[in-house]
C-alpha cells in the first residue's frame, strides 16, 4: 500500500489485514512498548479544512511510532495565502518528510496528489468524498465492540449528503455484510449511484427512512453525524436542520441493552449530553481506537 485515498481502492482481505496490524498496535500500545518504525521519518499534516482528531491522532500514532511531525493548516500556510498552487505545494513537503497527510476541501484533490507526489499521501478528508481512515477506525471499533460486523444491524444518522465519514463506511459496513439503515432529515440522503452501487457490489439489505428514529429499538449500533454546515450555501438552513433532530436518553428506552452509539465527532447537538454518561455511549473509546488503527496506516504505507 503506498497511498491511503478511498475505501473503495481495498478489498476485504486489505482491509481485515490493516485492522489486524491495528490490533498489534493496540497491544504495543497496552504494554507501554516503544517502537521505533518511524525512526528519523518525517510526518508531514497539510490540512485545509480544520481538524482536531484526524490531525493530532496522526500526531500522536506518527510520534508513538518513534518518527516526527510537522504540517499546517491553511490560515498558517503563508505559500496558500499567496497563491501557491498545490502541486507546488506538494513538490516542496514531499522533499521534507516521508509520508504526507493531506485535508482538503475538494474532492478528488488527495487523489490528484497521490498523482504528482512521490511520497505517500494519506487522505484526512476531500471534501464530502471519503476519509479512509476514519473508516478504518469505525470499522475497528464496531469489531472491538460488537465482536463482528457482519448481520449486525447499524444506523448511519444524520447528514448522509454531505458527510464524508458516512460514504466510505456504508459501502464498507455493506462489504462486511451488515444490515443498513440510513436514516436522515428530508434532502440530505445519500445520493442513488451510491445505494445502487452498494445494492449491486454487495446485495446488502438497506433501509433508507426520513423518520430518524424508527429504527432505533431493533439496532446494534447507531452512528450519528452532524449537519456538515460548512457545505451548506444556505446557513439557516443548515441551522435549522441541525436543531430536527437530537438523540435523547427517552428515545433510547427500548433500545437493546448492548446497543452502542458511535459519532465521529465534532459533536455539536445531534447527541444530548446527558447521552454521554451512558452505557451506549461509545464515541470516545473509538477516539482512542484511531491511535493504533493510524498507527497500522502509517507503518503500512511507508
Ligand atoms: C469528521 C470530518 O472531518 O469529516 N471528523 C473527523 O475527522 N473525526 C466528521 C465531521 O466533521 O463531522
Amino acid at each position: 500500500m503506498k497511498d491511503l485515498i478511498s475505501i473503495k481502492d481495498l478489498n476485504i482481505e486489505e482491509i481485515e489485514e490493516i485492522l489486524e496490524k491495528s490490533e498489534e498496535m493496540e497491544f504495543v500500545l497496552k504494554e507501554n512498548k516503544n517502537l521505533d518504525i518511524m525512526k528519523g521519518k518525517i510526518l508531514a499534516t497539510l490540512f485545509f479544512e480544520p481538524s482536531t482528531r484526524t490531525k493530532l491522532s496522526f500526531t500522536s500514532a506518527m510520534q508513538r511510532l518513534g518518527g516526527s511531525v510537522m504540517g499546517f493548516e491553511a490560515v498558517e500556510s503563508l505559500s496558500v495565502a499567496k497563491g501557491e498552487n498545490l502541486t507546488d505545494t506538494i513538490k516542496t513537503v514531499e522533499k521534507y518528510s516521508d509520508i504526507i497527510v493531506i485535508r482538503h476541501p475538494k474532492e478528488g484533490t488527495a487523489r490528484y496528489v497521490a498523482e504528482v507526489s512521490s511520497k505517500p499521501i494519506i487522505n484526512a478528508g476531500d471534501g464530502s468524498n471519503q476519509h479512509p481512515s476514519q473508516t478504518l477506525l469505525d470499522l475497528y471499533s464496531i469489531k472491538k465492540l460488537k465482536g463482528r460486523i457482519e448481520g449486525l444491524n447499524i444506523i448511519l444518522l444524520g447528514d448522509l449528503k454531505h458527510a464524508r465519514v458516512m460514504k466510505p463506511l456504508a459501502y464498507s459496513l455493506a462489504m462486511f455484510g451488515a444490515k443498513l439503515t440510513f436514516a436522515s432529515p428530508v434532502g440530505l440522503e445519500f445520493n442513488k449511484e451510491l445505494l445502487n452501487e452498494i445494492k449491486e457490489k454487495f446485495n446488502t439489505n438497506m433501509i433508507q427512512t426520513n423518520d430518524i428514529y424508527s429504527a432505533v429499538n431493533e439496532a446494534d449500533v447507531v452512528y450519528a453525524c452532524r449537519i456538515q454546515k460548512e457545505r451548506f450555501a444556505d446557513q439557516y438552513e443548515a441551522e435549522k436542520l441541525q436543531k430536527s433532530f437530537k438523540i435523547t436518553p427517552e428515545m433510547l428506552e427500548g433500545a437493546k441493552e448492548d446497543m452502542i452509539i458511535l459519532h465521529a465527532l465534532p459533536k455539536v447537538g445531534e447527541v444530548d449530553s446527558s447521552i454521554d454518561g451512558t452505557k451506549y455511549a461509545k464515541y470516545f473509546d473509538q477516539v482512542a481506537y484511531g491511535i493504533p488503527v493510524r498507527m497500522a496506516i502509517l507503518s503500512m504505507v511507508i
